[in-house]
């Protein structure tokens, strides 16, 4: 058999209350429905198809970039019942299909295989868990042999029903072969004149189908995100689970509480990251690496030994082995700081290189700059990289040295192992070596009086 996913999403999510589609809010970084996609696609899946309801443009925009995915409107929104036939042209008749929901994130990839393996031309699979509080749920009835019979809605169950423990998690798998004929035979005749996809259980046990039910390793997995409180409590839940996965692998993370991951990250061996970092996008950590409380780092590298100080905002960088960044740095897009670089507080880099062994300590801003090895560019220094309608490059080159608040007026170039004196404005090309100064000269006014204040 191969694989058609069927991933339900056109509920409304009024209790969002929000103007995003449910399905589209952020968890680790990712919308909802991008979890439940990627989910997917590990299986494999000869076909993935969404089934929406609202906003279907944006939902689609969304996912722009995904060409296997196929779409099918559910309008007006009639049950998970009526929402799986939306979707049934997409279906093949010798697939197994397996129906996820789209605010349902959590459910692993081993889970679903294990799940997989109770569907045949003769099975279907049913993925239940046993819960404290069944309240709200669809529960499970299994006859006097165990083997599982219906399924009944909380708003359609007796009190007897009421009080099982086991819950439809709402995922399932089914054979193909048969499901467009089940689908046309269930009625709404319930408390919510909804047609349920949870009445196949029943239809095809008539039909002498086995449903074999099966329970997930946690029961986070199962969760759902009605609103924006869940939304955080699975927020948390995933976090722990990354820092854990880190902390396996030999990462320090001082408090897994207030430490956020929101995208890929890889961190190295004996790596310590403090509290409250938000690592977002792409982020490569390398080995022994610090990271002190509140950083933010996005779609950044970080090489070996390096340590990044507090309060540093790292962006589409690089930051080579054993440099020092921060406290209170800003890293900008197309920044690249060569090994035992050091960037200290109140700089900001952007769109620039800034080579092995060299220094910006303090207050400075280097932009669109090609700076070499072992400079030493000191507070203060501005590299004036734009002219009102252009941006322009300043080279630095090996060993100079720039005295603190120096202009630097691009295009420019500073020669390797010249020195700027303090307070220049440099609007030329310097020489290699030697000083270059534009400095008005000192004066001394010996006899000078202090104005005093008219009575
Ligand atoms: C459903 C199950 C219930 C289960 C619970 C687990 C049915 C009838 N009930 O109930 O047994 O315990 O999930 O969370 O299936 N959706 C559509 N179109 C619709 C209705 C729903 O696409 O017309 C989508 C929703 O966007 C959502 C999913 O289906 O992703 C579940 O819908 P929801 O209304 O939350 O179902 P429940 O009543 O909670
Ligand atoms: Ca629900």
């Amino acid at each position: 058999m191969s694989l058609s996913i069927v991933i339900l999403a056109a509920g409304k999510g009024t209790r969002m209350k929000s103007a995003t589609p449910k399905v589209l809010h952020e968890l680790a970084g990712k919308p909802l429905l991008g979890h439940v996609i990627d989910k997917a696609e590990s299986l494999n899946p000869a076909k993935i198809c969404v089934v929406y309801g609202h906003e279907g443009e944006r939902l689609k925009q969304a996912f722009a970039g995904n060409s296997r995915l196929s779409w099918a409107e559910q309008s007006p929104q009639l049950g998970t019942g009526h929402a799986v036939q939306m979707a049934i042209d997409e279906i093949d008749g010798t697939d197994a299909v397996l129906v996820l929901y789209g605010d349902v994130p959590l459910t692993r990839r081993s889970t679903l295989e294990r799940l997989l393996r109770n569907v045949s031309e003769n099975s279907i699979g049913l993925l239940t868990a046993f819960v404290d509080d069944p309240h709200g749920y669809g529960r499970i009835i299994r006859n006097s042999s165990g083997e599982v019979i219906a399924i009944v809605e909380e708003k359609d169950t007796d009190s007897r029903q009421k009080a099982i423990s086991e819950i439809n998690t709402g995922i399932m798998a089914l054979p193909g072969s048969r499901l467009r004929d089940w689908l046309s035979r269930i009625e709404n005749r319930n408390s919510q004149g909804e047609y349920y996809l949870t009445d196949i259980v029943a239809l095809a046990v008539a039909d002498g189908y086995k449903v074999l039910p099966m329970q997930p390793d946690a029961v986070e997995e199962t969760l759902g995100v009605n609103s924006r409180v869940q939304l955080a409590e699975l927020e948390r839940y995933l976090q722990r689970e990354t820092a854990q996965r880190l902390m396996d692998a030999g990462v320090s993370i001082r408090d897994p509480q207030r430490f956020d991951a929101r995208g890929d990250v890889q961190i190295g061996r004996d790596t310590v990251i403090d509290v409250d970092v938000v690592l977002e996008g792409n982020v490569r950590i390398g080995e022994n690496v610090v990271i002190e409380p509140f950083c933010h780092l996005r779609d950044c590298e970080v090489g070996d030994g390096a340590h990044v100080r507090s309060h540093s905002v790292l962006e589409q960088c690089r930051v080579g082995e054993n440099c020092v960044v921060g406290p209170f740095a800003r890293l900008r897009p197309d920044t690249v700081l060569d090994s035992n670089a050091r960037v200290g507080n109140f700089v900001e880099v952007k769109n620039a290189i800034i080579g092995a062994g060299s220094k910006v300590n303090h207050l400075s801003y280097v932009g669109d700059a090609e700076v070499g090895k072992d400079v030493n560019i000191g507070a203060g220094t501005i590299t004036c990289n734009y002219d009102g309608a252009n941006k322009h490059k300043t080279i630095i080159e090996d060993g100079a040295f720039i005295g603190s608040d120096t202009q630097l007026v691009a295009p420019v170039k500073v020669g390797k192992n010249a020195t700027i004196g303090a307070g220049s404005t440099i609007t030329k090309d310097t020489g290699e070596g030697g000083l270059t100064l534009s400095r008005v000269k000192q004066v001394y006014v010996e006899n000078w009086k202090r104005p005093v204040k008219k009575k």
